[in-house]
């Protein structure tokens, strides 16, 4: 088993395309890392570069405490699993497990003790003799799995291995090998563009946009702790409401206000204002951080007053699609009760659970330079 380590690595395509941009990454012996993001954010090309099936343009990539930067793949003792399970065949399971034992030489006794006890770890035994076209998806998944931890490497690569599944599936595939990596102990590095995925099976989150780490924490310090909009917005469904407005000081306390809220931060420090009175700033409030009222009150000091929309009932929560009076779209995530379409409602959210962003930069106010930092993780408010 070995580390893993990015310093400063970048990819850079033809052209000035810059895929990956200065990333740094400590990937620790023995952990499970996911690599998350929209598409085209660099998670592949990241992964690619690690198993040196892409060059590494700017930077250091260690595997344990060897530079890999020029070692060709076949030498850096890892094994990737893609989405399209790319087994042959013509062979059966059995000869598509032992195939790369053999190409090594590996001695006859000892590739079929290694094919016996990847079977057995993941159930295939009933499976050995059968050719892939005569298996079901999540079968061809479980054998290309089956391919990888025969040749018990150092480090495993995951691309997105469940995408091809379908939702039962994945989740039981998805279980399998959370399950395989406590059996194992074997570093991992997973891409997913799914964040239900990297949430679960992450010892560690990173979360990519535009070939930039945004933030690598555990996936639940990244959902209650996003460093910025970006993060707050990708992590979570349905996705966290963002309100844009003010932040201002009266009665001894910060208010946000906009978007029909007037919400009351009690316990947020005046440094927020950077000692101006008021400043743009965005909210942003989870849709499970709102809890509908059982009264309306305009005048609440932690309530938002809008009108119920849609209703998707989900068992034993619902969904609730709401619009205020100057028709700004909310959505909050409550337990399942009685409620009628076309009430209006006042939607009470604790101080808490309020994230303040810093505005997002933008170019000619379309797609985001820069990300609003979020007020409450980020320790250089002040600066
Ligand atoms: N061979 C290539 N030449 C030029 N640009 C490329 C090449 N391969 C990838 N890119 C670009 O690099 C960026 C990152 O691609 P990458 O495949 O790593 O994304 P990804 O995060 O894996 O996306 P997805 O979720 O869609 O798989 C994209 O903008 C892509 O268009
Ligand atoms: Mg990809």
């Amino acid at each position: 088993m070995a580390s893993v380590s990015l310093e400063q690595v970048s990819k850079i395509y033809p052209g000035d395309v810059y895929a990956v941009r200065q990333l740094d990454l400590e990937i620790e012996d023995g952990e499970f890392l996911v690599l998350v993001g929209p598409s085209g954010c660099g998670k592949s090309t990241t992964l690619r570069m690690i198993a040196g099936l892409e060059t590494v343009s700017e930077g250091t990539l260690k595997i344990g405490d060897r530079v890999v930067n020029d070692v060709h793949p076949r030498d850096r003792d890892i094994a990737m699993v893609f989405q399209n399970y790319a087994l042959y065949p013509h062979m059966t399971v059995q000869q598509n497990m032992a195939f790369a034992l053999s190409m090594r030489k590996t001695p006859k006794a000892e590739i079929q003790e290694r094919v016996e006890w990847a079977a057995d770890m993941l159930g295939l035994e009933p499976l050995l003799k059968r050719k892939p076209k005569a298996l079901s998806g999540g079968q061809r998944q479980r054998v290309a799995l089956g391919r990888a931890i025969v040749r018990q490497p150092s480090v495993f690569l995951f691309d997105e291995p469940l995408s091809n599944l379908d939702a039962k599936l994945r989740v039981q595939t998805r279980a399998e090998i959370k399950q395989l990596h406590r059996k194992l102990g074997t570093t991992t590095i997973y891409v997913t563009h799914d964040q239900e995925e990297a949430m679960t099976l992450g010892d560690r989150v990173v979360v990519m946009c535009d070939g930039l780490k945004r933030q690598a924490d555990s996936p639940l310090h990244t959902y209650q702790h996003p460093v910025d909009r970006f993060v707050a917005g990708f992590l979570g469904m349905p996705p966290m409401n963002f309100l844009d407005g003010i932040l201002e000081h009266a009665d001894g306390h910060l208010w946000f206000g906009g978007c029909d809220a007037r919400l009351r931060l009690d316990n947020a420090p005046v440094e927020w204002l950077q000692g101006e009175s008021r400043r743009p700033i965005v909210a942003g409030i989870r849709p499970e951080s709102m809890h509908i009222a059982n009264h309306t009150d305009e005048h609440h000091p932690h309530g938002i007053t809008a009108t119920v929309q849609v209703i998707e009932p989900l068992g034993s929560t619902m969904d609730v699609y709401l619009t205020t009076t100057s028709g700004k779209r909310l959505v909050c995530r409550v337990p399942a009760a009685h409620l009628e379409e076309g009430k209006t409602v006042t939607v009470e959210i604790s101080p808490q659970d309020v994230h303040l962003f810093e505005p997002n930069e933008s170019e000619n106010g379309q797609v985001p330079t820069q990300y609003g930092r979020n007020l409450r993780t980020s320790n250089t408010v002040l600066a």
